[in-house]
């Protein structure tokens, strides 16, 4: 529904939503345009897209940047993907700061470049205090490896002799994930017509709306973030009736 009723924005919003952002490719092709240009034009849906979440009200807003796969892509379009990330803090920083942003990171920060990993840093060490909306990035994030590096944390407290097995609990392992301290996503957006979780917060999706939308990442708006939402309240009431 392109205009969802003013009901639906009155509603709660969900506290936490998580974007899948997929389609740049398709986008540019459909075009007869290089790769890089759907990626650009994805990079302008993210500036949008995070303007329109503390607008609606959301508290938490994840988006999928770069997946642990997304290695396996040409090393050119791993460099076009990582220099509109560099471009996109530097640009963006004093401005998210501004709006009372707090940004934070999730994802192995190993394999990434070291200027990258700085702006990485300086962005959550300047925002760290901020009270506004929280935008987590996803980089060089896979749920499985996210998975087993808290299993083998907790594994490794055990051996020591620091923690004993039975007491681990769900709130005990979620503690060491990469999203500790973020609330669960209440709902979980993926575009481009694609339905999968593609390794995407496997443990922490587990009771999120699933909302797939054909709409192609780089044509994302506030529109298309208030239709997912309504769907969300749609079910939402449903299951409220039953
Ligand atoms: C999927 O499109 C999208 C990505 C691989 C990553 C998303 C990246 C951006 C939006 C650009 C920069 C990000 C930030 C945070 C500034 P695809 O290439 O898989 O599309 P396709 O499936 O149509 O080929």
């Amino acid at each position: 529904m392109a205009n969802p009723s003013p009901q639906t924005e009155a509603s709660t919003p969900p506290r936490h939503v998580a974007i899948i952002m997929d389609g740049n490719g398709r986008w540019a092709k459909a075009r007869g345009l290089p790769r890089i240009a759907g990626h650009q034009r994805g990079a302008e849906s993210v500036r949008r897209t995070v303007e329109a979440a503390g607008e609606l009200g959301i508290d938490f807003l994840t988006l999928y940047a770069f997946s642990s796969e997304n290695w396996k892509r040409p090393p050119a379009e791993v460099g076009d993907l990582m220099g509109l990330l560099r471009l996109y803090l530097r640009r963006e920083l004093a401005r998210l700061h501004q709006n009372d942003v707090r940004i934070r990171f999730i994802g192995d920060r190993d394999r990434l470049a070291k200027d990258i990993v700085d702006l990485i840093e300086e962005a959550e060490d300047t925002t760290r205090g901020n009270g506004g909306l929280t935008l987590v990035i996803a980089l060089n994030y896979g749920a499985h490896a996210e998975i087993l590096r808290a299993t083998r944390a907790l594994a490794e407290e055990v051996r020591a002799g620091r923690l004993a097995s039975e007491d681990i609990d769900e709130d005990v392992f979620a503690r060491q994930l990469h999203t500790t301290g973020v609330p669960d996503p209440d709902l979980v957006i993926r575009t481009s017509g694609e339905q999968r979780l593609s390794n995407f917060l496997l443990w922490q999706a587990a009771y999120a709306e699933l909302v797939f939308m054909d709409t192609l990442w780089p044509d994302f708006t506030k529109d298309s973030l208030r239709e997912a939402i309504h769907e969300f309240h749609r079910r939402e009431r449903r299951y409220g009736a039953t």
